[in-house]
């Protein structure tokens, strides 16, 4: 049979199979190993997968990658992050090592306020620009898929252009972007006293016009008390279901104020961050079926004493999923493997639980399940070709990478330079 590309030879294949579904509970720490083998891919999907003797002895193949001695995983899925910015901002890093909380420097002026202006005066172009090589490193890092939101420009025609931005870098780039219009992600500095009529332009103009020009499928919000309080998120978020959009939260990162029951009540593909999530957030978050998505790396950046509870979620039966939540201020990770690290390290995952969280249940997420996430035939072949001994190699190593290749849609996106190492 005639196809494009094999890979052959792997020692194992992580396949992370669910079926199209996310994993839960026990199902967390299994990531459906084969060993000994290999993968048959056609116009960019997966159209077989088992014993590699198999693969290699049925297929015609124009280009075969023999994976000799190493594993396989599906493409990390990043579900949460803010790439679209102008300038980096590690005075406010160096100022919260100097005493300042996150919360401290945004009241202060700085924060998200502080990428307004640069954003504001930039072209599209230049966010592209700025944007583009910041991406590359994460697809050298494994992403095949990434989230990305606006909320750097606060304005309609801002913020219309970072998602023009976004479309853009989707064409350019060979992985897949999915846009998050985040409009709700601070107060600009011109409404600072004047909350109202800022959520009256975001639900009146901003949301419409984001619509209308197709370029957002979902709407994400910053619930948390210094910004979107419970009922100005709830009014946002019924106006942007109301037009179509689905919802993600930034929920109760900082203090439990109900954003996990609201993020249930709007039924939210997602909640995300939940650092301070409390016992009624976690069960209403499993009742609506709401992914909850930690963010390790920006707690840990931000110094914090305790975690999301991954593991209560994680035992109640809620399918976890982690993100770098790569952006300039809060957290400038772009990671998933570092961020695996931390889960396990930090919120006491394991190393399987954590690749899990990475892809399958992260593709959940974005309401990918059926196309990524998981090495299954008729799924996209988005793959990572790794150097390492064995899985839980991935979250022990912290520093530099073991990735040999990344494919995304069966197309070699990344190769390693060749260090010697075998
Ligand atoms: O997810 N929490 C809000 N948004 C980002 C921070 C963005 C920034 O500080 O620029 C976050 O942590
Ligand atoms: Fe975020």
């Amino acid at each position: 049979m005639k196809t494009d590309t094999i890979i052959i030879n792997a020692r194992q294949i992580a396949t992370l199979a669910s079926g199209g579904k996310a994993k839960y509970g026990a199902q967390m720490d299994d990531a459906n190993i084969i060993e000994n083998a290999g993968i048959a891919i056609k116009d960019g999907i997966i159209i077989d997968l088992g014993c590699s003797k198999v693969i290699e002895d049925k297929y015609d193949w124009e280009e075969a990658i023999d994976a000799s001695g190493k594993i396989l995983t599906p493409g990390f899925v990043d579900s949460h992050s803010h790439p679209v910015f102008v300038h980096t901002r590690e005075n406010e890093f160096a100022a919260r090592l100097a005493g300042k909380t996150y919360v401290e420097i945004a009241l202060a002026g700085g924060g998200i306020r502080s990428s307004i202006d640069s954003v504001r005066n930039a072209t599209e172009e230049e966010l592209v620009e700025h944007s583009l090589p910041r991406i590359q490193r994460m697809i050298a890092l494994g992403t095949t898929t990434l989230e990305a939101k606006s909320g750097y420009g606060l304005s309609t025609e801002s913020e219309l252009k970072q998602l023009r931005a976004i479309e853009r870098l989707n064409q350019i780039l060979p992985i897949d972007l999915v846009p998050t219009f985040m409009g709700a992600h601070e107060y600009p500095t011109e409404y600072r006293t004047d909350h109202q009529s800022y959520i009256n332009i975001l639900c009146n103009e901003m949301l419409p016009a984001v619509k209308e020009q197709g370029i957002a499928e979902f709407c994400d919000i910053f619930t948390e008390a210094h910004v979107f309080g419970i009922e100005e998120s709830r009014r946002i978020l019924n106006e942007a279901k109301r037009l179509g959009f689905k919802l993600k939260m930034h929920a109760d990162e900082i203090e439990a104020i109900g954003g996990a029951e609201l993020a249930a009540k709007m039924a939210c593909v997602s909640a995300d961050h939940l650092g301070a999530c409390s016992d009624a957030g976690i069960l209403a978050m499993k009742t609506a079926h709401v992914i909850p998505v930690l963010l390790p790396a920006t707690l840990f950046s931000l110094q914090a004493k305790t975690y999301a509870r991954a593991r209560n979620m994680i035992e109640q039966g809620l399918p976890v999923a982690i993100a770098t939540d790569y952006n300039p201020g809060s957290c400038n990770c772009d990671s998933m493997s570092l961020t695996m690290s931390l889960a396990c390290l930090q919120m006491g995952m394991s190393p399987i639980e954590a690749l899990s969280a990475a892809t399958i249940n992260a593709a959940c997420a974005i309401n990918r399940e059926q196309s990524i996430g998981s090495l299954e035939v008729g799924k996209l072949a988005d793959i990572i070709i790794w150097d390492i001994p064995n899985l839980n190699f991935i979250p022990y190593h912290l520093g530099s990478s073991y990735i040999s290749k990344v494919l995304k849609k069966g197309k070699t996106v990344y190769s390693a330079p060749h260090y010697g190492i075998k």
